[in-house]
């Protein structure tokens, strides 16, 4: 979780000790990767969906995905606010998400439960980095982060109720 290039970081006086700031930042960034790889497979399904199902999980898509798009813009500004470097080109998402590539030729059964996967590993991950910025004293993230897994779980739930089993 803490692999980053990005480890460039700015002088501050925010109160934020450094060596805490570093922790946050690599946390924060592994997270910007995960939920930018997330904000794009979900329009990848939004746009090649197929089946009898075709309107009503088209949009559902489109709508998670603009829920999760409001969300990274935040969270890469915590991390530019702590001093730290944003890696959040999609090069970078690429490089560093922990998600598995969205698979190809699926019909919407297989769409769906791919994206209940993927939402469910992203809220278990910031679910994770909620407990470890707590910890390290970085209230301010880990509030960002929870508010950021009422979302995930939100749309986990969306997501599971539209599956079959
Ligand atoms: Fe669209």
């Amino acid at each position: 979780m803490q692999n980053f290039p990005m480890k460039t970081m700015h002088s501050t006086k925010n109160s934020v000790k450094e060596k805490t700031r570093k922790k946050v930042v690599a946390i924060l960034n592994q997270t910007l990767a995960d939920l930018t790889d997330l904000y794009s497979q979900t329009k990848q399904a939004h746009w090649n969906v197929r089946g009898p199902r075709f309107y009503s999980l088209h949009k559902l898509f489109d709508d998670l995905a603009g829920a999760v798009e409001v969300e990274i813009d935040p969270l890469a500004e915590r991390i530019t606010a702590l001093g730290g470097v944003a890696a959040g080109t999609v090069r970078m998402a690429a490089a560093n998400s922990a998600l598995k590539e969205f698979p190809t030729g699926n019909d919407e059964a297989g769409y769906v439960a791919a994206l209940v996967d993927r939402y469910a590993q992203c809220g278990a991950g910031v679910r994770e980095g909620i407990d470890e910025t707590a910890a390290l004293g970085d209230a301010d993230s880990a509030d960002l982060l929870t508010g950021l897994s009422r979302e995930l779980d939100k749309s986990l739930w969306f997501l599971e109720a539209h599956a079959r089993g």
